[in-house]
């Protein structure tokens, strides 16, 4: 027989294989039962369905096609979680399965492979460096410790804006929050502050390029074929040189942490904590204290590092943001706010943290900031680890799981006149967003809900405070309230597409 022969019953035996493969496979998922999908387009699945602003396509989609959806997005299958209910069962009753984080080329690559907290696997390496981050970095105690650091940048802010409002000049608040949180953010996890100067500008410049990588869609995740356009789209070497310039960061920073060259900076009057810690000198702590039982490196250090920045700027600044934009197209809302921080200030000059607890008015105004926009509309991605049913639906181990919390925060069967802003909702009612209440979960929940809430929380309500106690604020001349654009940026984190602008005028007491 000729060669040819042999080569076509060898293509005839290849495609027999493959058609009884395929055969095999689609009966054995046949009887399972998928939850309802849209229709698909070869090779991309539905990535042309999420358009500019996922959350909202993904809320329209949803009310089609209900609260679990499955999509496709390239090849990964993604579960789309739109309601209170079904976040319940994936981050509650089925918590364990879906505690995993699907992989992500550029988080490995920016982010150390995965020794972070955010992106490590689940498992005993995250389980460990969990705890040190929930129980030494982010505790009760440690947050309440760097309370000198939020007062004292605090104080500058305000002081800020009291330069600006003497000139009669508004004030960039977006500008000014994203300043006032990374500088807190700086102080407490490096020991101070690189906002000024060249370095300043260098350092917040570098941040910005890092969180714009890390919140990108990255095709090769889905597509993995197609990843080569990252190289010639110039992301590879965007990734490469952001990841090169941080890791020399870190190195300067552990070091002179190691020796002790930034107590120095210390004793020129740069307070870090209570105890004189900061996370860096926590971290050294542990790896020095860590007799082996797992491995907790330098490089874990520096890992842990830059998910704090990753997690923790941005996020806040962004509350903040949408706050102070609310209370500006809601007057009535600012008033009542200003009449209970008034009222417990007392006459005092600046509002302290002790004070906080009784402002229950203000809780609520976050609270329903949060509800209405939560600073990561889809939260951060889980993936499932074994097969399961939820809801009488067969869900594949490997499936990525999104919870769309903007979608969950405006649903109409948990909330009432779901669109308003109307912070009295959470007055007389314990509803909170520790994760406990799934209508209500900015910072997702369970085993890998953010370990985060209280350093953000303790930032955002001290600042707010002050900010409607010293000053009374009206939108620049010509913009009416209800002309405020509202619009959110494209991203990871959705902050406002447009700065906003306000006019301080100072209150005398
Ligand atoms: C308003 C501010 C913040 C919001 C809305 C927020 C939201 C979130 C969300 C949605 C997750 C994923 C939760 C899940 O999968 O269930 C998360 C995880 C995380 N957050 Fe936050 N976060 C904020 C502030 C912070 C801050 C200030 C820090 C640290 C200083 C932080 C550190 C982390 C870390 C380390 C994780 C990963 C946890 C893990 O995978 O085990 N976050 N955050």
């Amino acid at each position: 027989m000729s060669l040819v022969y042999y080569f076509i019953y060898f293509l005839l035996f290849i495609s027999s294989a493959f058609f009884l493969f395929k055969w095999i496979f689609s009966s054995s998922t046949s009887h399972k039962i998928l939850p309802p999908s849209p229709p698909k387009l070869p090779i991309l699945g539905n990535i042309h369905q999420l358009g500019l602003y996922p959350h909202r396509s993904l809320h329209s989609l949803a009310q089609r096609y209900g609260p679990l959806m499955l999509l496709h997005i390239g090849r990964v299958p993604v579960l789309i979680i739109s309601s209170a209910d079904a976040a319940r069962e994936i981050m509650k009753t089925h918590d364990l399965i879906f505690s995993n984080r699907p992989k992500s080329i550029i988080g490995d690559r920016l982010l150390y492979d995965g020794k972070d907290v955010a992106g490590a696997p689940y498992g005993e390496y995250w389980r460990q460096i969990r705890s040190i981050c929930v129980l030494q970095l982010l505790s009760n105690s440690r947050v309440k410790s760097f309370r000198t650091v939020r007062e004292e940048e605090i104080e500058l802010f305000i002081k800020k804006i009291e330069s600006l409002a003497s000139l009669s000049l508004p004030v960039n608040l977006s500008e000014m929050f994203s300043l006032l949180t990374n500088d807190i953010v700086c102080r407490a996890a490096l020991g101070r502050k690189y906002s000024e100067g060249e370095g300043g500008r260098k350092f917040k410049e570098l941040l910005g390029e890092f969180t714009g990588l890390l919140g990108g869609f990255n095709i090769g995740d889905f597509i993995p074929w197609l990843t080569w356009i990252n190289y010639f789209n110039g992301t590879d070497a965007k990734v490469k040189k952001v990841a090169k310039e941080f890791d020399q960061f870190l190195d300067k920073v552990v070091e002179e942490h190691s020796h002790g060259q930034e107590r120095e900076i210390k004793s020129h009057g740069v307070v870090k904590s209570e105890d004189g810690k900061d996370f860096v000198d926590v971290l050294l702590e542990v790896q020095k204290d860590n007799k082996g039982d797992f491995s907790f490196d330098k490089v874990s250090v520096k890992a842990l590092i830059l998910d704090i920045f990753a997690a923790g700027t941005d996020t806040t600044y962004t509350v903040m943001e949408w706050a102070m934009a609310e209370l500006l197209r809601h007057p009535r809302v600012m008033k009542e706010l200003q009449n209970e921080v008034r009222r417990i200030a007392n006459g005092k000059q600046k509002i302290k943290e002790e004070d906080l607890d009784k402002m229950h008015y203000l809780k609520a105004v976050l609270k329903e900031t949060l509800r209405l926009h939560p600073p990561i509309p889809l939260l951060v991605p889980r993936e499932s680890t074994r097969d399961v049913k939820i809801k009488g639906y067969d869900i594949s181990a490997g499936t990525t799981v999104i919870t769309n919390a903007w979608a969950i925060g405006r649903d109409p069967t948990s909330w009432d006149k779901s669109d308003e802003f109307t912070p009295e909702r959470f007055l007389n009612n314990s509803i909170d967003f520790k994760g406990q209440d799934f209508q209500l979960i900015p910072f997702g929940a369970g085993r890998r809900g953010c370990p985060g809430t209280l350093f953000a929380m303790a930032t955002n309500e001290i600042v707010l405070a002050n900010l409607v106690h010293k000053f009374d604020w009206s939108l620049p001349v010509g913009t009416k309230p209800e002309d405020l654009d509202m619009t959110e940026c494209t991203g990871l984190t959705a902050h406002r597409m447009v700065p906003l602008l306000a006019v301080a005028t100072p209150t005398s007491y």
